[in-house]
């Protein structure tokens, strides 16, 4: 398979969604407007790993694969000069929509993350939540390099192909909210091999380690124990995050 193939059966599957999303939003299914604490609590990473961007008032910040574009709106709300891009042109309407909804700026437009339309050392900082995992890192990584000033940083969440078993239920199991593109592959150590060319270095924090178990069950409770759990198990042993579901991934341009 190519890469031209791979783009365009992106593409198709991401508009197919954005057009089904489009659809739910027209008769009153999901709304534009959100709270910041609905987004950032919707996964245990993004509010952690938001925080990592730091101060953001009057940066230059990017929504990379931004799809829905609630992190571009989260962004804007920080004071940050939001751009914001996408291969579907549907999810980079649902973005424009959103943020003029949520009465903020973001300059949202379609393009590929292996070949960015920006200048270079653009960007203080970069955002990217389930997107990398659909490219190819060694490119797209060269052209984060690029776009991002000395100085920045760039955070990305990503899921994760650490563990046998979890890699079992996400090809054999039927469970909600199961919608993968043909190509797209959980990262393994292996993949971050490009990044760290690039960057040198890559930081890589695990989340969902018991706490993964909310995929298919979501008792309050139990959830809210082991998530605590995986919070001491983790920062006891590091090398636990092999067998998370997500890993954050910080890549600083020094
Ligand atoms: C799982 S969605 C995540 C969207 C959003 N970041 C979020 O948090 O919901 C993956 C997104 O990556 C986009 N995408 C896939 N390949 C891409 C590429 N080569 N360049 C830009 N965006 C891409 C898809 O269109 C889709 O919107």
């Amino acid at each position: 398979m190519t890469g031209t193939d791979r783009r365009v059966s992106e593409q198709v599957f991401h508009d197919r969604q954005a057009a089904e999303r489009a659809a739910a939003l027209r008769d009153g299914r999901i709304d534009l407007r959100f709270d910041d604490d609905d987004y950032l609590d919707h996964e245990t990473w993004v509010r952690p790993a938001l925080a990592k961007l730091g101060d953001l008032a009057g940066r230059r910040v990017l929504d990379y694969g931004c799809g829905h574009g609630m992190a571009a709106v989260s962004l804007a709300r920080r004071g940050a000069r939001v751009s914001a891009f996408d291969l579907s042109g549907g999810y980079v309407d649902e973005c424009r929509e959103r943020a003029a909804a949520n009465g903020v700026s973001v300059d949202a437009v379609v393009a590929d993350g292996e070949e960015l339309p920006y200048g270079d050392e653009a960007f203080d900082g970069v955002w990217g939540n389930a997107v990398l995992h659909h490219l190819d890192m060694g490119r797209a990584g060269r052209e984060l390099w690029r776009v991002m000033k000395p100085g920045g940083v760039a955070v990305f969440c990503e899921p994760w192909g650490g563990n046998p078993l979890l890699e079992f239920a996400r090809r054999r199991l039927p469970y909600p909210g199961k919608h993968r593109t043909r190509d797209e592959q959980p990262l393994t150590r292996h993949e971050l091999d490009p990044l760290r060319e690039v960057f040198g270095a890559v930081e890589v924090e695990g989340y969902q380690l018991l706490g993964m178990v909310r995929r298919v069950w979501r008792g309050g409770a139990v959830v809210r124990t082991l998530d605590a759990a995986d919070s001491l198990m983790l920062r006891a042993c590091p090398s636990l995050k092999n067998w998370c579901r997500y890993v954050v991934l910080t890549l600083r341009k020094g």
